[in-house]
């Protein structure tokens, strides 16, 4: 068959990697695609927001099967788009439908989502512009740290952690009144802090059952111990090592099950992943996220992981058959380690001539932000290459990452040399 995929980061490289092992697919199609996929599969310079002129690929190509990586498509309805077109409504998505995908859409939506399905969540209220006084007032009932969420999508960068009251109230402020995320922030959650140690769950539904893939703990802050600015991620690890089967037992009866029986009453449209962001609050999980998609640079340990055909497993989603297959995990560990640019998560500059690629051995070199310039692989992002390796155990994973990354260079390259120090 022919696929589509929808993305241009290391999760998108990651997922192309795998869908090229499946001898279901003769051909594949990223768009827009990096340096990465342009090595595996054709690039196509399509933005995956310009539905017209993804349909216009779709029918010109004869897809067979679209999947999309990052979020935004989704939230803005590529399924429902497919789903009304005549020409388009027998070619598969994977992915929610865009009510499903609010889960990630809208943090108030996440939250009543939970709340009505007995999901464990931290306790919250939200608020808008009309009743900033009230969350003002309501901040004052919490106890510090003070947890803002702004409502919609904002690449990341919503959520606020605060220590100190006034400056909550100040930014709860900004946020509604001073859009400080703009149309994301017109309604913030304000959400009771909690003290745990953060992993993430993995599911693949096909909206009537599931399958759970390997959790994963992703390291979101720049610096060495967890410590500047919040990143997109600059590095993971699965299996996640506290999170025994007791636990899992937790997470699946808890969080997996009621979140698949709620949008099933809800008759909601439900064909692709869930990443469910978790905290172990003193052994007892709780939902701090949904996001409708696979995490970057989360899938980079996930999809390494699985020995079942990825293919195969979307092919079940889509005629809703997940249950017919086969989940095969490898028992290794992955780890992957995200070498970004100097100057990430702020300012940072791009064009920079990636050396020693091809030196690379005994690990994978997934490209997010890179693009082909001249036949040279250049920078094109902030996070630019995830290295990837496997391990009998995490340490001996990243010790691996970290010898192929010493092969790697490029002008104010930086890495975080501690992924997995606090396991
Ligand atoms: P999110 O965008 O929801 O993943 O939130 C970004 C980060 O904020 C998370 O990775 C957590 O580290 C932190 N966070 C979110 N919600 C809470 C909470 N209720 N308590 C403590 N930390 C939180
Ligand atoms: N690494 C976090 C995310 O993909 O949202």
């Amino acid at each position: 068959m022919k696929i589509l995929l929808l993305g241009s980061g290391g999760r998108e490289h990651a997922l192309a990697w795998k869908m090229l092992l499946s001898p279901l697919c003769d051909k594949l199609f990223v768009a827009p695609g990096n340096a990465g996929t342009a090595g595996i599969a054709a690039n196509v310079d399509i933005n995956p927001l310009d539905f017209e002129s993804i349909k216009g690929f779709v029918l010109q190509e004869e897809i067979n099967m679209v999947v999309v990586g990052p979020e935004d498509p989704l939230v803005k309805g590529i399924y429902d788009y497919f789903k009304k077109d005549e020409a388009l409504k027998n070619i598969p998505v994977i992915g929610p439908s865009k009510v499903g995908a609010q889960l990630e859409g809208s943090k108030e939506f996440a939250k009543q989502f939970m709340v009505k399905n007995n999901i464990p969540t931290p306790a919250y209220e939200s608020f808008t512009k009309e009743t900033l006084e009230e969350g003002c007032t309501f901040l004052t009932t919490l106890k510090a740290p003070y947890v803002l969420k702004a409502d919609g999508l904002a690449a990341g960068k919503g959520v606020l952690v605060i220590q100190d009251l006034s400056e909550a109230q100040d930014e709860l402020r900004n946020m509604l009144v001073g859009e400080k995320f703009g149309q994301a922030s017109t309604k913030v959650v304000i959400e009771e802090f909690l003290n745990g140690i953060e992993l993430s769950c993995f599911v693949l539904t096909d909206g009537k059952s599931y399958k759970i893939l390997p959790t994963a703990k992703d390291y979101k802050r720049i610096g060495e111990g967890d410590t500047g600015l919040n990143t997109g991620g600059m590095g993971a690890v699965s299996p996640v090592p506290f999170a025994d089967a007791a636990f899992m037992e937790k997470i699946e009866n808890r969080i997996v099950k009621p979140t698949i029986e709620g949008l099933k009453d809800a008759h909601i449209d439900y064909k692709g992943f869930i990443f469910i962001g978790l905290f172990n609050v003193g052994g007892d999980p709780l939902v701090i996220e949904y996001n409708v998609r696979m995490g970057d640079p989360e899938t980079e340990v996930v999809i390494p992981r699985l020995k079942s055909d990825l293919v195969e497993l979307f092919q079940a989603v889509a005629k809703q058959e997940l249950d017919t297959v086969n989940l095969e995990i490898d028992e290794r560990t992955a780890s992957t380690i995200m070498v970004v640019s100097g100057g990430y998560p702020e300012d940072y500059d791009k064009g920079m001539v990636i050396s020693g690629l091809e030196n690379v051995e005994g690990s994978i070199a997934f490209h997010a932000g890179t693009k082909l310039d001249n036949g040279n692989v250049v920078t094109s992002g902030g996070r630019v290459i995830a290295v990837t390796s496997y391990g009998s155990d995490f340490n001996e994973a990243i010790k691996k990452s970290y010898q192929n990354i010493d092969k790697l260079s490029f002008d104010k390259m930086y890495f975080r040399k501690d992924i997995g120090f606090d396991l």
